[in-house]
């Protein structure tokens, strides 16, 4: 059996082995899929000593996907771009690849699930962590009308617009504070960390297009704020459940070679929400 896990720290909340278990089941493929805590200061020797016990490749959470990335010898054009890795593919010769798949599951779960395309559309992308470098690339591949990326530190929107202004086209990618968020989008999506607190990023109503979707990164058995909020103001509101259910999918890709459907998976997660 092909062994992997996922690290992070805390661990015991993770839904990746439910996840990945489900995945294998439905495509036949024989594996195994543990959490494991790593110590705050240990990361890179959790990682070597899974390896020498055979591990095929791991996924990686809070708080070490800035330390996965220094690690992978060699990185994903989209691991790059992110300048994070939350997925990890061990070679047979001992090299160890780092992938970053948050993006692509977001947007599968836009484009997929929630049946909007970001072609042609005006996305306002609030926050500029981690979270959101890591899908601002997969979300300029899908050529949308506007990108406007709004932080309450306008100068990290404005590190990530040019970061990425040369892959967009003239007057695609743009960055401002939140007060300066102007007009109507088709697409809000937070990736800030504001929800853990039960705060809201303080956009104007006014962002939201008739019929906008509303996404949150965070999830829980309760809307988030935001997503209480921009359902007041008329959008479909959705939480980042289906991201991390497509994010999985898109690492089982990765290591296996055949991509799971994620629909049933995703009901599952929900109901035990
Ligand atoms: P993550 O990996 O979750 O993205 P991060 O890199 O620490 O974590 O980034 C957190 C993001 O949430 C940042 O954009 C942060 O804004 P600042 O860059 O101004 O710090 C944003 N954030 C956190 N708490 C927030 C709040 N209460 N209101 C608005 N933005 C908040």
């Amino acid at each position: 059996m092909d062994k992997y896990c996922v690290f992070g720290n805390p661990i015991a909340h993770s839904k990746s082995p439910d996840i990945h278990a489900a995945y294998a089941a439905q495509t036949g493929q024989q594996l195994t899929y543990e959490k494991r805590l790593a110590p705050l200061d240990g990361f890179a020797a959790a990682v070597h000593a899974f390896i020498a016990e055979g591990g095929k490749g791991a996924n990686v959470t809070v708080p070490f996907k800035l330390e996965a990335h220094k690690l992978a010898g060699a990185l994903t054009v989209r691991a790059q771009a992110a300048g994070a890795v939350n997925t990890l593919i061990f070679g047979d010769d001992g090299s160890i690849t780092g992938d970053n798949t948050d993006g692509a599951g977001l947007v599968a779960d836009i484009v997929h699930n929630a049946g909007v395309p970001l072609a042609g559309k005006r996305v306002l992308l609030l926050g500029a962590g981690g979270a959101a470098r890591g899908v601002v690339l997969p979300i300029l591949e899908h050529r949308p009308a506007a990108l406007l990326i709004a932080n309450r530190t306008v100068a990290t929107a404005q590190a990530l617009a040019e970061q990425f202004g040369a892959l967009a086209g003239p007057g695609v990618l743009s960055a401002c504070g939140y007060a300066d968020v102007q007009g109507a989008f088709d697409i809000v999506i937070n990736a800030t960390s504001a929800s853990l607190n039960a705060d809201l990023p303080p956009v104007p109503a006014s962002v939201f297009a008739p019929g906008a979707l509303a996404l949150d990164m965070m999830y829980g058995a309760q809307p988030t704020v935001f997503m209480q909020f921009a359902a007041r103001h008329g959008a479909i509101v959705r939480d980042g459940l289906g991201m991390l259910v497509e994010q999985a999918a898109e690492a089982f890709l990765a290591w296996r070679g055949v991509r799971p459907h994620t629909a049933d998976v995703l009901q599952q997660l929900r109901a035990k929400l």
